[in-house]
């Protein structure tokens, strides 16, 4: 008899005779009640077991965390809050687990330490949730840009490349430790250290993804990538996942209605596939919610939330007017609120990001024509000569998710800014090949797969969203 998913049973529109379940003990009450769960949906079945009729040494073994397999009928069940229980005919211990031991015991445990042990808080209520969560959603964003005719690009993940140009890379070595070449100093020389080549992990597949735009139209990539900055945030990890979309013959203006278009699909495509679990981390905010004094509590659920962005148009806005906005909210008077100043040319501070989301428009907003001097060297230069068609979209509770542009494809104006910038020309001569031959106006985006599933999960550290968090504190395990 081959088991069913537990998801399966409970869905089931009859009782059923001799079914198998497999999966682990949440709980053992009265000596009776299994709540059995395998990861198929956050709902546990209960499993009645015929206790005067089950050997004392069993009974003994079923403990949180163990592994079983039982075998008996699908019956209605008279407990509250269940259409279905399984009685218990046959009972299987797979795999011990010790209840002294077991890490994970059927209580609320501390997000900290439950980051501590990423190999088993999979097996809680609330990462199961999550991890189904993130699943549904990398599904979705696949099928929004297939559906769309894009082509999916797999770009390197060692490169020599510094896409962003902001020197946040890891080196990657080939060689011993100890034995790297060194220059006339007697240092290391990078330069030579992957086989004699200089390599580090992406930072970005953003300038290989626009080569292939340049021949294929419209192209996406959803990928690792790194980022060797030291910033201990609840946004920010040292490995993520980046989808980045990038699009032949799309002005600044497209590129804002398909990342708006795009992140209104997955969320929806969440909402409609993890009815149960959304319902659950809701649940688990609201109580959380509780122990936060009134001002603090966030006005909406997170259902509500999720459907607000759905039904709302983001705001778009200049970096010019939210300058102003910064500086109109800024009684300066009122010493409190001075962090609010802002000077055009400075790059925005995620207490001023949050202000005009979260105090002001109320929405999620999208930020374009940015000083060329806070963004990176590939984004198109506008007439004034002074800023660029560069967009970030900024959520509520996450600020930004999106940065993207519309990029310069005027092969003079790139190298005259790479010249500036000091990037060296040589090194980058097949991606200002794309400017070389056959250039046209074209523009992407990347948006951080976690800051979109702390988004949609309502979680607020991008250390619980991903499996295996890698942050400066962190890397190893
Ligand atoms: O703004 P960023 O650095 O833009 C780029 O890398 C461009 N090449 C994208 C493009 O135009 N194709 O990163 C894009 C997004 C950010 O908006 C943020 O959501 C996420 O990637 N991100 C991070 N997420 C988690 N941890 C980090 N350290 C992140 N750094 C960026
Ligand atoms: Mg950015």
């Amino acid at each position: 008899l081959r088991h069913t998913r537990v998801k399966d049973l409970l869905n089931s529109t009859n009782t059923l005779h001799e079914v198998n379940a497999k999966g682990w003990v949440r709980t053992f009450r009265n000596n009776q009640f299994i709540a059995l769960n395998d990861g198929s949906t956050i709902n546990n079945i209960q499993c009645v077991v015929d206790f005067e009729n089950t050997a004392e040494e069993t009974l003994k073994r079923i403990t949180t965390g163990a592994a079983v397999s039982v075998t008996g009928d699908l019956v209605e069940s008279k407990g509250a809050g269940q259409k279905f229980e399984i009685k218990v005919r046959k009972l299987e211990i797979l795999g011990d687990s010790d209840a002294e031991k077991f890490p994970m015991q059927p209580k609320k445990h501390s997000l900290e330490f439950l980051r501590e042990n990423a190999h088993l808080r999979v097996r809680t209520n609330a990462f199961g949730a999550i991890m189904r969560v993130r699943s549904v959603l990398s599904f979705a964003v696949h099928n929004y840009f297939q559906q769309k005719g894009f082509v999916y690009v797999n770009t390197p993940i060692i490169t020599g490349a510094d896409a962003e140009g902001a020197g946040e890379m890891f080196q990657v070595t080939s060689l011993p430790l100890d034995n790297l070449p060194k220059n006339e100093e007697g240092k290391i020389d990078y330069k030579k250290d992957f086989f004699g080549q200089h390599t580090n992990l992406t930072v970005s597949g953003q300038l290989e993804g626009e080569t292939f735009a340049m021949a294929l139209g419209q192209i996406y990539t959803f990928g690792p990538t790194f980022r060797a900055e030291n910033s201990n945030t609840s946004r920010h990890l040292a490995e993520f996942w980046m989808i980045e979309p990038e699009v032949a013959f799309n002005n600044l203006d497209d590129n804002m209605d398909l990342a708006e278009d795009f992140i209104q699909y997955v969320i929806k495509y969440a909402m409609d596939k993890c009815g149960d679990d959304l319902k659950f981390l809701e649940g688990r905010l609201l109580e959380e919610e509780k122990s936060k004094p009134q001002a603090e509590r966030s006005e909406m659920a997170l259902l509500e939330k999720l459907n607000f962005v759905l039904e709302n148009n983001f705001k778009r806005v200049s970096y010019t007017e939210a300058i102003d906005i910064l500086r109109d909210s800024t009684p300066n008077k009122k010493k409190k609120f001075q962090y609010l100043i802002n000077e055009w040319g400075a790059d925005l501070q995620s207490e001023h990001e949050r202000y005009l989301v979260e105090k002001h428009f109320k929405s999620p907003v999208i930020l374009f024509d940015y000083p060329a001097n806070i963004k990176a060297f590939y984004m198109r230069l506008n007439e004034d000569g002074k800023t660029v068609r560069a967009m970030d979209i900024l959520f509520p509770g996450i600020g930004e998710i999106v940065g993207g542009s519309q990029r310069e494809e005027r092969f003079d104006v790139l190298v005259e800014k790479m010249k500036a910038l000091g990037i060296d020309e040589e090194e980058l001569w097949w991606y200002l090949d794309t400017r070389r031959f056959g250039s046209a106006v074209h523009s992407g985006f990347g948006l951080g797969f976690e800051r979109l599933v702390l988004f949609v999960t309502g979680m607020t550290n991008i250390r619980d969203v991903i499996p295996f968090p890698r942050t400066p504190q962190n890397a190893a395990f």
